[in-house]
């Protein structure tokens, strides 16, 4: 059962690996008559792409999409939109050492357990550079929510043990001023100094992206199996490295009482809203018109210069220490990521709350 394909009414269907000729994507559903912002994707898709600062990987790709179909004069016209993005920066020797090897907290292993052939080539498949075309579709994506008022903006509040205090502006040049992308300019400085660190000792960090989505209607989400949160949930943990999600104060709710967790209506302006917004804008699965906000957590990069105990295919131990480009840390490159996927499924709940009316 392949499972290439997100979303049901907004369907992007994704192909290539890290050292194959492209990476790209199809999206059927998407609707005729939208002038696309090119600029705007290419920003999203420049946020992502390696080689942006010394706290990402120095494979230095354009990450610049090539449309193949469904455009006419720059607007879509209802038919297939196809895009590829080209590898042009692979160096497929450097991973030589690892055909025969399980790199611990990989892929490595589980693909090869599954498929009986894997494509050790910069991880193949299991690459973050399969999540490009994810960005693309994404910004598209976002680009039909934004004509609706929905903003969309992730963050970096933390990496390893130092977290941010929670932004007032969430503008994206304002969060992009760092290359952490932490708009807690303090608690940035701190994370910058602590990943390079963590590079400098061949080591790697974890952290946290939260995520703002403001102007979504009360309405979007289907009760009982497409939830809002449960198809956040599904769309952050398909992100390469999450180990976590929680929408609202997530945890922390089930430690407080029904007193404390409610979140009470009332009226303002002539509109119901709630006073406070512990539920993070959702109540039972389905939009309430506050803003939704979660978080997602990612562990360290698994491949690090620092040696470590694993096995060879044949079984036999081995000690193994990485070589080639990585992240020391992925939660700056991944905030757009986040973006991306928060899009895609705010605009397919869009589609079939409108497919209802
Ligand atoms: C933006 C981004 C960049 C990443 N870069 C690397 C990398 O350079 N090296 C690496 O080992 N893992 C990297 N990862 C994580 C791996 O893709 C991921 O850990 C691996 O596919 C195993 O999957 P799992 O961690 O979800 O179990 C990155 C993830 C993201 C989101």
């Amino acid at each position: 059962m392949p499972a290439n394909t997100f979303g049901e009414l907004f369907r992007v269907s994704t192909f290539g690996e890290s050292h194959g000729d492209a990476v790209g994507a199809v999206i059927d559903g998407i609707p005729a008559g939208i002038e696309l912002d090119f600029g705007a994707i290419q920003n999203q898709m420049d946020r992502r792409k390696p080689g942006q600062s010394a706290l990402s990987t120095s494979r230095n790709e354009s990450d610049i999409p090539t449309f193949l179909s469904g455009l006419f004069e720059g607007k879509t016209t209802g038919a297939p939109l196809a895009f590829i993005i080209p590898n042009k920066d692979s160096r497929s020797n450097d991973y030589d050492a690892l055909k025969e090897v399980y790199r611990p907290g990989h892929a490595d292993y589980t693909f090869e357990q599954k498929f009986g052939i894997r494509d050790h080539r910069g991880g193949g498949r299991s690459s973050a550079r399969t999540m490009a075309p994810w960005v693309c579709a994404g910004a598209i994506a976002q680009q039909i929510l934004s004509a609706k008022g929905i903003q969309i903006n992730a963050y970096v509040s933390a990496v390893g043990e130092i977290e941010s205090s929670v932004p007032e502006n969430l503008d994206t040049n304002f969060i992009d001023a760092n290359a952490v992308r932490c708009p807690d300019t303090v608690a940035a400085e701190k994370m910058e100094k602590a990943i390079l660190q963590a590079k400098e000792a061949g080591d790697s960090l974890g952290g946290v992206i939260s995520c703002f989505l403001k102007g979504v209607p009360a309405g979007w989400g289907e009760p009982q199996f497409k939830k809002l949160p449960a198809e956040l949930a599904h769309a952050m943990f398909s992100i390469n490295a999450v180990k976590g999600f929680e929408i609202g104060e997530g945890f922390a709710l089930s430690r407080m009482k029904g007193s404390e967790a409610n979140d009470a209506f009332e009226s303002a302006d002539g509109k119901i809203q709630t006073r406070t917004n512990r539920t993070g804008g959702v109540l039972g699965g389905i939009s309430s018109g506050m803003p939704i906000h979660f978080k997602v957590g990612f562990k360290p990069v698994s491949t690090i210069r620092i040696n470590q105990d694993s096995v060879n295919r044949e079984g036999e131990a081995i000690g193994f220490s990485a070589e080639g480009r990585h992240d020391p840390c992925v939660v700056p490159r991944a905030v757009p990521i986040v973006e991306a996927m928060a899009a895609l499924v705010l605009v397919d709940l869009m589609m079939m709350h409108q497919a209802r009316l």
